[in-house]
């Protein structure tokens, strides 16, 4: 099967694919793609998922950052069943359940002591979580009588989600253009990328951290009193592929934040639960945001899930103020979802997956994979490789010494994911990294249960398959 564009791409009109049967392409799911057949996933056990033929693949992207217990856990179906069994739903206005009020206290425990009485919201994935957290944070600043504030500060070249309101926020310009003209935007200022730092870096960018810092207080200055909150992603996830900000960046973001009274927001829905190697990659950084918001790795992809945590800061001001937060989903709180997400993080516990993920610790999966990526960097094309922990970018150069990136028509990442998926292995390929259209990486996202073989083996077939791809893009 040839592919032609990242499975994650969806407005990437360079398609150069034969024409496919109408039986392929007519089908009632309306799916991201007209141009492509999509294998017809039928099982998944540990790092591996298998399609109808028989075919097996390793997920080393996690799908798209999402599995971190791996495939196939019976623990995990078998409480969502036992729980579907005894109570399948009630709604949140009507009641609580044990359920979710133990996995909320034993999520607020993993967020560690600076979410110490605060409180958890729970949805269905990261773009209802981001939502709640924008609502959050307007109306936090409205119960404290500080109605000016509601405009949202994000960042250029980030992603927060697909509904309007989390794209508003987002900086991702492919995902974002031609919804534009429906959305309503606040300031957006630059992000810290070292391997291409808009500062031009010499000492590795130790000092630059300050500087883009500065542009967010510049941005609050500019609103004038209106600023209720600024969102950031603590390390990029799939825009710019896992690009970890500079020293002393997010503890000066947070210290204007807080002399400014903006809300500090961290978007952890492919960062948290354990991902890079800590509970949040914040721990990282060592900074405290009000609102923490995590998706993905909650459930590990075993049921539609997304938590918004607030700190207890923000719970009290709308405790003590008007009583009620004014938002709600259906689905906020689903039992099921939340039987899985708790059966996951205890699972996440007894097997010491945060620590499997540390890339700084010894034979760890998270620092093995970190060497054999690292191998690759004798690759002419290949330019940078990074990451924290289980979340890593390995970025695409057509001249090492210029970093001068592909042209965009060639769709380079994308070919090297066809290349990898016709080898049996699933990466998560994106471009845009370099200014938003131009630029190609691969993020790299596997189960924490992944072997040493299978990494091994999985860094192999990237080798192989930027081999084949290279020789057809010069
Ligand atoms: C940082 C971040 N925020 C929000 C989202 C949106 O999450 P979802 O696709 O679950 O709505 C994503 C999705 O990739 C993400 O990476």
């Amino acid at each position: 099967m040839a592919l032609t564009q990242s499975p994650f791409d969806q407005h990437n009109p360079r398609v150069t694919e034969p024409l496919l049967t109408e039986q392929q392409l007519c089908t009632p799911v309306l799916r991201r793609s007209f141009r492509r057949p999509y294998p017809t996933a039928v099982r998944g056990e540990g790092v591996y998922v298998w399609d109808a033929d028989g075919k097996r693949y390793l997920d080393f992207s996690g799908s798209a950052a999402v599995n971190f217990i791996g495939h196939g856990v019976r623990e995990i179906s078998d409480a969502m069943a036992e729980q579907a069994r005894q109570l399948e739903f009630v709604h949140t206005s009507q009641f609580t359940t044990p359920v979710a009020e133990e996995f909320a206290q034993e999520l607020l425990d993993f967020a560690g002591q600076h979410f110490a009485g605060g409180a958890v919201y729970f949805t269905c994935g990261g773009s209802e979580s981001v939502e709640t957290a924008l609502k959050l944070a307007r109306q936090y600043q409205v119960e404290i009588g500080e109605r000016n504030r509601h405009q949202i500060l994000s960042r250029q070249q980030s992603y927060h989600g697909a509904t309007l309101g989390a794209l508003a926020v987002s900086g991702n310009r492919k995902r974002r253009e031609i919804y534009l003209p429906m959305v309503r935007e606040f300031e957006h200022i630059g992000m810290p990328y070292c391997y291409r730092c808009a500062f031009d870096c010499t000492d590795n960018c130790c000092n630059c951290g300050q500087r883009y810092a500065a542009e967010l207080e510049r941005a609050i200055q500019a609103a004038k009193g209106a600023a209720a909150g600024f969102i950031f992603e603590p390390m990029s996830g799939a825009t710019l592929g896992a690009v970890a900000p500079p020293p002393g960046y997010l503890k000066a973001v947070a210290d204007i934040c807080r002399r400014h009274g903006v809300l500090l927001i961290a978007d952890e829905v492919m960062t948290g639960m354990g991902r890079t190697g800590r509970n949040f990659a914040i721990e990282h950084w060592e900074i405290g945001p009000d609102i923490l918001i995590t998706a993905k790795g909650v459930s590990s992809g075993y049921a539609p899930l997304g938590a918004v945590i607030a700190s207890k800061k923000v719970v009290d001001a709308i405790a003590a103020g008007s009583g009620a937060f004014l938002h709600g989903f259906t689905y906020n709180a689903h039992p099921v979802s939340a039987a899985a997400g708790r059966t996951v993080l205890r699972r996440i516990r007894s097997l010491n997956l945060v620590h499997a993920a540390d890339s700084e610790a010894e034979g760890t999966a998270g620092s093995t994979l970190k060497k054999a990526l690292e191998s690759l960097r004798d690759l002419d094309v290949v330019g940078d490789i990074r990451g924290l922990g289980l979340l890593c970018g390995v970025e695409f150069v057509a001249d090492k010494k210029t970093k001068a990136p592909f042209a965009p028509e060639k769709n380079f990442a994308g070919l090297v994911g066809q290349a990898c998926l016709r080898r049996g292995l699933l990466v998560y390929p994106m471009q845009g990294c370099v200014d938003g259209i131009a630029g190609d990486h691969l993020l790299i996202a596997p189960p924490a249960v992944i072997t040493a073989e299978q990494i091994a083996w999985a860094v192999e077939q990237i080798r192989a398959a930027v081999l084949e791809c290279a020789v057809q893009a010069h």
